[in-house]
């Protein structure tokens, strides 16, 4: 009896299917990934498929981005429920709020946003380019949503040049963490490196030993020599980090630091989805005109070296 990988890579030869697999989902789904990485780097592997049908092991607004730069193709969201709870953070009437109180300044916005979002702002940004993205828009400021910690952090990293009006949204998981999780961390590891996300609070980030994203993060990891590091990001990075450099050791600052939404996906989830070709994402052909300029613009401004790739 074939197991239940050997029968969706079955099917997704049978049906030219490829599936996209984030690095926070559950380490189990690698196993029938195609493609393992961050938000855009999977975007950009669907637009460059030839295949008929994209699975993509995530949340949705990464569905929604793969079926944005690849219109032609069938995109699947094996559970419906994997949301991102700062994408839900602004709907349009809040951005439209927001825009009104800081007229005529350009609007970025972080690629966890809903096509909606992205079809009413300028130009798109991931956590991997938003510094750069920022910096090339050349305005003295800029308004940016729906993160108000990545959107700070990138003002702080332009030191002031350019000023950054944030909304309030956030990232619950990342939230989670303290200062009092770092320094309990530091007391028990002292040799170990903290390696933050900047969706983190600022007082975390501001006291770890290295801030960037996802790739970022692992970057750092596969270029430096260290013994240990202590992760401050989503699981799923800690657990393939941990899979991947059997040499170093890994902590996780927290075992708070799990996201919910990303966790939703299994094997099982993911054969039915083939097999049933279910949950397709659709969207309507304004918004995903308008949400392509945006997203574009932000391939424009950025150099490809910016595309965050694991
Ligand atoms: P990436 O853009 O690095 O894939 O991160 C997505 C995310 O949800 C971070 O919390
Ligand atoms: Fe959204 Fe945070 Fe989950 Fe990323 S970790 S998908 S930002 S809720």
């Amino acid at each position: 009896m074939s197991t239940l990988v050997e029968k969706i890579n079955k099917l997704k030869e049978e049906k030219n299917a490829v599936v996209l697999a984030h690095c926070y989902q559950n380490v189990e789904v690698d196993e029938v990934a195609d493609f393992v990485g961050d938000s855009l780097y999977l975007s950009r592997k669907a637009k460059e498929t030839d295949a008929d049908i994209i699975v993509f092991a995530g949340v949705s607004f990464m569905a929604e981005t793969a079926k944005l730069l690849s219109p032609n193709k069938k995109v699947l969201l094996p559970r419906l429920e994997s949301g991102c709870f700062m994408a839900d953070m602004i709907n349009v009437t809040q951005l439209r709020e927001f825009k009104a109180l800081h007229p005529n300044i350009p609007v970025v916005c972080y690629v966890n946003s809903t096509a909606a979002i992205k079809a009413e702002s300028d130009v798109c940004c991931t956590s991997s380019n938003a510094v750069n993205v920022v910096k090339n828009i050349g305005a003295e400021e800029v308004l940016f949503l729906p993160d108000t910690y990545l959107g700070k952090w990138v003002e702080k990293k332009l030191n002031g040049k350019v000023k950054v009006t944030t909304y309030n949204g956030f990232c619950p998981t990342h939230l989670r963490l303290r200062v009092e999780d770092v320094e309990k961390s530091r007391m028990e590891h002292p040799n170990s490196k903290v390696l933050a996300h900047p969706e983190c609070h600022h007082t975390v980030s501001e006291i770890a030993d290295f801030v960037g994203s996802t790739k970022e993060i692992m970057d750092y990891v596969k270029n430096t020599d260290f013994a240990e590091y202590t992760i401050a990001t989503e699981k799923g990075v800690f657990d393939r980090l941990k899979r991947d450099y059997a040499d170093k050791s890994f902590y996780l600052l927290s075992d708070k630091l799990v996201c919910q939404n990303m966790k939703w996906n299994s094997l099982d989830d993911i054969y039915n989805a083939l097999l049933r070709e279910e949950h397709e994402i659709t969207l309507d052909e304004t918004t995903s005109k308008k949400a392509m300029d945006c997203i574009n613009k932000m391939f424009e401004i950025t150099s490809p070296k910016q595309i965050g790739r694991v």
